[in-house]
């Protein structure tokens, strides 16, 4: 990492926002960036806060209520803070024509939690997605960062609990 991204220079003192800003200054703090730099303030903490959506809003001199509207809309953006463990299915056409909705339902069912939701208990975060590109590998399940491939409903339940056992409960 180069010294003008060193996290620790970052006002905040969260490293996080210094990716965050880096992607910003990129797009020249252009407003038509916004979903890309969405993605990437998602993909480093993990959902976006309110805070973190204020921050993307001041920084691209876009009014608070536009981002929060963009960020509610596409499902692909979570608000909420992820659970332990996070089951996303994907759905595009590839994998929903080999089964995706069952495992999606099955999951669902079982844990008692809906897609784009988190359980409860917040051990599980439900999500679904279009397609993450590996429609070679359908149906897919990315759980925990991990792909698995060729998935059904069974093989996912049980990857979910094997996921459990491994925190010990
Ligand atoms: S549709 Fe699922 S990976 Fe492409």
């Amino acid at each position: 990492m180069t010294k003008g991204t060193d996290a620790s220079s970052h006002p905040s003192g969260d490293s996080r926002f210094a990716v965050v800003d880096k992607r910003i200054n990129r797009a020249h703090h252009a407003q038509d960036q916004l979903i890309e730099i969405l993605h990437v303030a998602q993909d480093v903490f993990g959902y976006l806060s309110e805070d973190v959506l204020l921050y993307v809003a001041h920084a691209l001199r876009l009014p608070p209520s536009q981002v929060f509207g963009v960020a509610t809309f596409y499902h692909l953006f979570d608000l909420s803070a992820p659970g332990d463990h996070t089951c996303t299915v994907c759905t595009g056409t590839a994998c929903f024509v080999k089964g995706a909705d069952a495992i999606v339902r099955d999951v669902s069912e079982h844990y008692g939690v809906t897609a784009g939701t988190t359980s409860d208990d917040r051990r599980l975060t439900l999500r679904t997605a279009r397609c993450i590109g590996s429609c070679g590998l359908a149906p897919v399940v990315v759980l925990d960062g991990a792909v698995l491939a060729h998935e059904d409903p069974a093989s996912t339940l049980a990857a979910v609990a094997g996921a459990f056992e491994s925190d010990g409960a």
